[in-house]
């Protein structure tokens, strides 16, 4: 990451606006959909929240946040049910905080709206937001948290365990890849343990197998990180992907961790809907590549790829597939890939009933199948790997 800006409002880069333009996509189906769906509250909290506008005109999370609440409930249609959303915006810096305050206040705070704005660091700030909205950190109550720092520190894996411990919360943040992987090799002078800890809830960063290789290491990092969020802090999915520097060098990775498969299908439509300034990223086998859902030459070598390195000889439950193309591919819906793998020679499915599936032309229930069966290696069907789209 580039040092943060010492004013207390700046322009903001070509890759912060990528970052808006997602956050924008993803709560105006976030709102839309859960706002339609269930009467309660929602609760959103904006971590680092910053002064709710740039330099250059365009707005900061905390209103884009409000504008995306408002219009899901204005365009509703009279389908709304949610009852108060609960916005909380919180920001260490003085001066950037009364900018933040006074934006907020010059806009129209729509109905069924309330606004905080608390001036302090996240992690105390957190013990606050807890105690005031407990509902939400132990119910049903739709909680998103938006944590998006200048830099490694500011986010105990502690707070994202307590966010991430209720069924129908979510977390969409910038992990500092890079910053980490500078603080590792600057050691006892940073103070690298204690942050590192503290990022990662715990020890497990040692584990980490570094190189020489500055790229590979912040892969490495994010990968651990990504494990962290499900076997520590209980996530089920969790999805990245990378905003490189203009020069190829990895900047930072914005990372998404849900429970719900649809949220995992929202935002990668949310950065399907942005332009390509940032990368996709296979956290797990350290290739990167644009990101271009369902470019059937890219679902077409990936697959190949993934087909034959890591499923031939064995079986895959359906599960475990669905979410590997979820989690590992940018591929927005798993049945498309497995459709074009259906008449592939070597493959069989065996259904919930046991029954082995074969034939390609057999219309298949991707809900009926259990597990799917690889020979060695895919025979590619003559027209090519995967066929002409
Ligand atoms: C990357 S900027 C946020 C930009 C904002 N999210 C947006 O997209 O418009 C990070 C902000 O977090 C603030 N900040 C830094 N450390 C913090 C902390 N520990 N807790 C809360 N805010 C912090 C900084 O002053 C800065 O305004």
């Amino acid at each position: 990451m580039s040092a943060p800006p010492k004013a207390a409002i700046w322009d903001a880069p070509e890759h912060t606006l990528a970052k808006i333009a997602i956050l924008r996509a993803y709560l105006q189906a976030w709102f839309k959909i859960l706002g339609n769906k269930v009467p309660r509250d929602m609760l959103y909290i904006d971590g680092f929240a910053g002064p709710g506008s740039y330099d250059n005109g365009s707005d900061g999370s905390p209103i884009v946040a409000i504008k995306a609440a408002a219009d899901a409930r204005n365009s509703s249609g009279g389908q709304w049910k949610a009852k108060t959303i609960r916005m909380v915006f919180v920001e260490s810096d003085a001066a950037r905080f009364d900018l933040l305050k006074s934006k907020v206040a010059s806009y129209h705070q729509p109905p069924g709206m309330t606004v905080q704005c608390i001036n302090d660091e996240f992690a105390s700030a957190f013990g606050v937001i807890k105690r005031q909205h407990q509902d939400a950190f132990v119910s049903s109550l739709p909680l998103f948290a938006f944590l998006d720092p200048f830099g490694v520190k500011g986010v105990p894996f502690r707070c994202l365990k307590e966010i991430l411990f209720s069924e129908t919360s979510e977390v969409f943040m910038l992990l500092d890849t890079h910053g980490m992987e500078r603080v590792r090799t600057a050691g006892e002078k940073a103070g690298y343990e204690k942050i590192l800890d503290e990022v990662f809830g715990g020890a497990v960063w040692r584990e980490i197998s570094f190189t020489g290789d500055t790229r590979l290491n912040c892969r490495k990092i994010l990968d651990a990180y990504r494990r962290q969020l499900v076997s520590s802090a209980g996530a089920k999915f969790t999805f990245p992907f990378e905003m490189r520097k203009t020069n190829g060098n990895v900047s930072y990775h914005l990372l998404f961790a849900t429970k719900h498969v649809k949220g995992i299908e929202k935002m990668k439509e949310a950065m399907r809907s942005v332009d390509k300034t940032f990368v996709f990223i296979d956290g797990r086998s350290g290739q990167a590549f644009l990101f271009a859902p369902d470019d059937p030459v890219v679902i077409a070598r990936d697959a190949e790829n993934y087909f034959n390195q890591q499923c031939s000889g064995r079986e895959r439950g359906y599960d475990d597939l669905n979410s590997w193309i979820l989690q590992e591919t940018p591929y927005m819906r798993p049945d498309k890939i497995l459709n074009k793998i259906k008449a592939r020679q070597g493959i069989e499915f065996v259904t919930v009933g046991g029954e082995v599936v074969k034939l390609s032309h057999r219309a298949i229930r991707w809900t009926d199948v259990e597990k799917i069966k690889f020979r060695d290696r895919l025979t590619p069907p003559e027209t090519g790997l995967f066929g002409q789209e």
